[in-house]
């Protein structure tokens, strides 16, 4: 079977990143270190602690410097300024027997001080360019501070918004997550490592970990090896495709075994299929929680992770305490050993470490880098393209700057929930609410009001778990009576109301699960109230997650969903809802009618017994008795302040045979009356196969720019490679016979036409 999965995998983009120096130097500066490093000395590289309990000026003393001195330790994460880091290394290259440096990493996930958009929501922009922008703004702020590595891009595809870090990613589809994971390497990494404002690209959790049974987090994964390969590990691959120096074990299990013990993952399809050359490091004790999995003890489940193909251990330290024992005991060779320890001796050496271990150490930079108004304006203009218009009957919006306006909800003014899940180096204070925001864009043109309106949720303990890291919901003793006559007292007086509603930003993330995906319900009889005030009434959605909003989108007017924007959000979201900017992202999930209905994707398997398009139910067909199968938006969804016609798909040949190339055209045409932007969609589906074929598959996009009343033509290329999927023996090829292929705004509407390909 292995021979099989060697030979089936493809690496077409496969690109050797620039080091510095060559490999050939390379090896034999870290062959020459290996000779003098002792056993243990060796054990301890593969060692990543927390930063403990550093302080600036103090780290000598800390019960890490002690670590490191005795070289225990090969790095350090979520540690930051140039100050402690310098302190840290200082220990290492000064006091250590080796002098190694260490190597820095911190979760850098979107953006570092200058937050951008959460994941999901850059996805949304369909923009590589600018998604690789907002990493490259990143790795630029995060290495000015000291930070050599980050834990990103996370690139788990997701088909369950029950599962909270659904908002870490970029959504659903594999295509899609390919192109994204090498934007963001791309833009850490840069073509340099050893520049000192690039940093280093660790792609996670691989693999498989969104797949988690129930959206539960750290939940049970298992999948056949079809759906892993042509649904699961595409964007994985994307991330090592464009020269990611490391990857990132996951929590959960593939085939009974855990990812950080699984040696089908690590090293037959990581290391031999995809030609990985790079580290793996485990996630946050991944190592020692094999023994809650039910894999052995501390000793044994250290040595099945080293053996699998692990390098680096996560702050469990299974590794630095029992492998020595393990190599005594013929548990694990001394070349396992080795070839860890190298990986990371060579990782630390791409990124210069050993020309210069305060590379990432500059004083200077981080005053003039970090947080500075161009990455700033940049933050806010990335922002304002990942919003996805989801609603706007009778063009409510864009708002006119004038009359009175009410702003509304418990989002309203809550700065510190605007950067999102994971915003480590965020400084929460510095962050724009969206009643900021709209101050700031209205100046004096329009009386602005605004009210809480009602609590996040009425159970105070979500609320208080939905308020961590420092992002709490102050109740302020008022009741939920006072606050709704608050509210409705100023949207008697004002022209529009806007509601801030939604989630709040710790509701996805890590540990962030949920099982029911509204709005929660406080909010949403906040805006039931709004509405019956008979006043327009824009809902600006804030979520890390596709919500299920079948109600609000019957009923409220206009529905902009904003994600959370990151540190400009409150300006990005004014922009948009007073038309500066016109919105133009697209969904990258598919939003469900209800919880029932997950998982929903797009690419999905038609069965044996589909439901005839445009039905409800039948019976003995595949649906449900209470619900449509269809979703609320599709895959591929957003609205714009212009129209977008699309003309009929022409194909320069409909009869093709072997390797000869098709090319798809449409024309666009502009017809509102503002300039725009639109993302245009290819799908294909495979008619028949030797495997049973998803109903339509994304195979490319282009986004383009139209000016009110312009005509574009798009044109696709597709080749035989768009067509080829692994297939029962995993080998990756196409099939010939009859293809549809589809072109449109979404997944759902788009113009379509048959091919036939022979081989
Ligand atoms: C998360 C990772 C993260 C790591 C280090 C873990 O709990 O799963 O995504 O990179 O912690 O902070």
């Amino acid at each position: 079977m292995l021979a099989q999965f060697v030979t089936a995998q493809t690496t077409p983009d496969a690109k050797p990143i620039t080091i510095g120096s060559d490999s050939y130097r390379m090896k034999s500066f870290v062959d020459a270190l290996m000779k003098k490093m002792t056993l243990d000395e060796k054990i301890g590289q593969l060692n990543l602690p927390g930063s403990g309990d550093i302080v600036t000026g103090q780290a000598g003393n800390s019960d890490i410097a002690k670590k490191i001195r005795e070289g225990k330790v090969g790095g350090l994460f979520n540690i930051k300024s140039v100050a402690k880091i310098r302190d840290v290394q200082k220990v290492a290259v000064e006091q250590s027997r080796l002098k190694i440096p260490l190597i820095f990493g911190m979760d850098v996930i979107h953006g570092y001080q200058t937050v951008f958009p959460i994941p999901l929501g850059l996805s949304c922009s369909w923009d590589m360019q600018l998604i690789e922008r907002s990493a490259r703004i990143a790795a630029t702020e995060a290495s000015a501070d000291g930070i050599c590595w980050t834990f990103s891009p996370m690139v788990d595809i997701a088909r369950d918004p029950r599962w909270g870090r659904i908002a870490e990613g970029g959504g659903e589809d594999p295509y899609l997550g390919y192109q994204i994971a090498k934007a963001m390497v791309n833009g850490y990494q840069g073509n340099d490592l050893s520049k000192n404002n690039t940093i280093m690209a660790c792609v996670k959790h691989y693999a498989m970990y969104g797949a988690a049974e129930a959206g539960r987090d750290y939940n049970t994964t298992d999948m056949s090896r079809l759906r892993m390969y042509n649904e699961y590990l595409l964007p994985y691959k994307g991330a090592v495709d464009a020269g990611a120096g490391s990857v990132m074990s996951s929590f959960n299990e593939v085939d009974g075994v855990p990812a950080t013990a699984n040696k089908f993952l690590m090293t037959d399809v990581l290391r031999k299929q995809w030609g990985f050359k790079g580290f793996v490091v485990t996630d946050y004790t991944a190592i020692n929680e094999m023994i809650d999995h039910g894999m052995g003890d501390l000793q044994t489940v250290s040595a099945l992770a080293l053996n699998a193909g692990i390098d680096m251990d996560m702050v469990g330290e299974g590794f630095l305490k029992t492998l020595k024992k393990s190599l005594q005991e013929g548990k694990v060779t001394q070349e396992g050993i080795d070839a860890a320890c190298r990986r990371i001796l060579e990782a630390k050496y791409k990124l210069g470490l050993f020309d210069d271990p305060y590379r990432y150490c500059d004083d200077n930079r981080a005053k003039t880098e970090i947080f500075n108004d161009a990455n700033r304006k940049a933050a806010r203009e990335i922002a304002a393209d990942c919003f996805v218009l989801l609603k706007n009957q009778n063009n409510l919006l864009p708002l006119k700057k004038t009359g009175t306006i009410s702003l509304i909800g418990p989002l309203a003014d809550a700065k510190e929930n605007m950067p999102g899940t994971w915003s480590v180096a965020a400084d929460f204070s510095k962050a724009t609410s969206v009643l900021a925001g709209l101050k700031e864009v209205l100046g004096n043109k329009a009386k602005l009001l605004y009210a809480k309106g009602s609590f996040l949720d009425y159970d105070s303990l979500f609320e208080q778990r939905a308020g961590m890291f420092g992002k709490p919901f102050h109740r302020d003793g008022k009741t939920k009576e006072q606050l709704l006559t608050e509210a409705l007292n100023i949207a008697s007086q004002s022209d529009v109301i806007i509601a801030a509603l939604g989630e709040s930003a710790e509701m996805t993330g890590e540990s962030s699960s949920r099982s029911n995906i509204e709005i929660p319900q406080a909010q949403k009889d906040l805006l039931a109230a709004l509405l019956k005030t008979g006043k327009p009434v824009v809902l600006i959605l804030f979520t890390g997650r596709p919500l299920a909003i079948k109600w609000e989108n019957e009923n409220v007017p206009a529905i902009l969903n904003v994600w959370f924007g990151g540190s400009e959000a409150g300006f990005a979201i004014a922009d948009v809802l007073f038309g500066d900017v016109n919105p133009s992202g697209k969904l990258t999930t598919t939003w469900p009618q209800n919880v029932g209905q997950v998982p929903m994707y797009y690419n999905h398997k038609n069965t044996g017994r589909p439901l005839g398009e445009g039905r409800w139910f039948a019976k003995f067909r595949s649906n449900y008795l209470d619900v449509s199968n269809d979703p609320v938006y599709p895959f591929g969804y957003g609205l714009s302040y212009t129209n977008f016609n699309y003309s009929d798909l022409r194909l320069s040949s409909t009869s093709l045979k072997g390797s000869q190339t098709l090319t798809a055209t449409v024309t666009i045409t502009n017809a509102g009356s503002k300039d725009g932007k639109e993302v245009v969609q290819l799908y294909i589906r495979d008619v028949v196969g030797s495997i049973t074929r998803p109903v339509k598959e994304l195979k490319g996009f282009q986004k383009i720019f139209l000016k009110a009343g312009e005509s574009k033509t798009v044109s696709f290329t597709i080749t035989p490679n768009d067509l080829k999927f692994y297939n029962s023996n995993l080998k990756y090829d196409w099939e010939p016979g009859e293809f549809i292929i589809m072109v449109g705004g979404n997944s759902r509407d788009v113009k379509s036409a048959k091919v036939n390909w022979s081989k």
